[in-house]
């Protein structure tokens, strides 16, 4: 998630024409258990901030786990003056998303603050929740118990500063949207630049949380925009699958798609482009008029929950941020907003 988009701005007032316009993926085009070609549907705004005396702007960046019966949301809060920190939602059923209580996680060890962009995964070697935020660093806090909100620990940092390789390559941009997944020996930490670079560093599983290498570039464009943030990666079948977040020529987000047989690459393109995306206002339907054009930073419901992040790639849904496309103000003050697409094209 980005810190501010002056360069986007602008566009808020733009509505983007044709957004109803579905693909359709032709017979025979699959790709090792995924299509070549996506469409979903879209819920409407799920999850949107409670009216309380945190008069939140939105809810963003959401990360989410199926476990013990209940989905468990973790989400950016932000305030427009005030900016990021974090919240947990949990619920046993979709239609109790917008019920649930918010656990403003600021009341927890992760502390007050700049926070946001969390990722949370069980890591099963050490029978730990990780949360992985944002906080000018990669940090992270753990929790024995996902359901017990006050339980996270106080903020740590998979690297002891910002990296050169990061350093060097940032220009304008941010250091963020930090991605943890592991195969049977590494953990990699994948991160965004906002700046055209997708950075990837790994420590044996066995230091995991410490011990990460130097990053190297995973992936990188020369226009920032296409490959600009919110990275997933995911294992299904014997391969990965990445999704990195790009802003489209209509100012819009949405999301490519690569895989590879390793994490570390090489990553070839899967549904990478705006007439062909991953989720883009062009391959999503919505009930009636769509209540956004943007297809921002989220992540698939996966099969785990565990540090392997596996999917199954069937009947796919993302838990996405949308925004109506005619709010306008400051970027902390948009009124993001979590909803749910429905891979509707699944062979199976
Ligand atoms: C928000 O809460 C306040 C105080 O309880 C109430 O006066 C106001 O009408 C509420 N606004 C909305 C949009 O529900
Ligand atoms: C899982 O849910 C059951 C039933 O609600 C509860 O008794 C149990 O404590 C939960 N386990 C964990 C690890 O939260
Ligand atoms: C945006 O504004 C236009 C013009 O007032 C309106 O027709 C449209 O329904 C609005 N879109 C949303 C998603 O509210």
């Amino acid at each position: 998630m980005r810190l501010l988009a002056a360069t986007t701005l602008l566009l808020y007032a733009v509505s983007f024409a044709g957004a109803a316009a579905v693909q359709s993926r032709a017979l025979g085009d699959q790709c090792g258990g995924l299509p070549t070609r996506f469409t979903w549907s879209s819920s409407g705004p799920l999850i949107g901030p409670k009216n309380d005396s945190r008069r939140l702007s939105a809810i963003k960046d959401p990360s989410i786990v199926f476990y013990n019966g209940s989905y468990h949301v973790f989400g950016s809060t932000a305030h427009a003056t005030s900016g990021y920190n974090l919240v947990y939602i949990n619920f046993a059923s979709w239609d109790q998303a917008g019920s649930a209580a918010h656990h403003y996680l600021d009341q927890s060890g992760i502390g007050a603050g700049y926070k946001a962009a969390p990722q949370i995964f069980y890591f099963a070697p050490q029978r730990l929740w990780y949360l992985v935020y944002q906080t000018g660093n990669a940090g992270y806090s753990t929790n024995p118990d996902i359901f017990n909100p006050r339980g996270w620990s106080t903020p740590k940092f998979f690297h002891r500063e910002v990296p050169k390789i990061v350093r060097d390559n940032i220009g304008n941009g941010y250091w963020l949207d930090f991605w943890v997944i592991c195969d049977s020996t590494n953990c990699h930490l994948f991160s965004s630049d906002d700046n055209g670079q997708l950075y990837r560093s790994q420590t044996p599983i066995s230091q995991f949380p410490n011990g990460f290498n130097e990053p190297v570039i995973a992936m990188q464009d020369r226009d920032r925009f296409k490959l600009f943030e919110a990275a997933n990666v995911y294992r299904y079948d014997d391969k990965y699958l990445l999704l990195v977040e790009a802003i489209g020529g209509d100012s819009r987000r949405y999301f490519r798609s690569w895989t590879s047989s390793r994490i570390e690459g090489p990553y070839q393109a899967l549904a990478d482009t705006e007439q062909n995306p991953f989720a883009r206002s062009n391959n999503v339907i919505f009930s009636g008029a769509g209540w956004t054009t943007d297809i921002s930073h989220g992540e698939l419901i996966r099969k785990g929950y565990d540090e392997k992040l596996e999917i199954t790639p069937c009947n796919l849904q993302y838990i996405y941020q949308g925004l109506n496309p005619n709010s306008t103000g400051n970027y902390n003050s948009l009124p993001w907003r979590l909803a749910l697409i429905t891979q509707t094209n699944s062979d199976c």
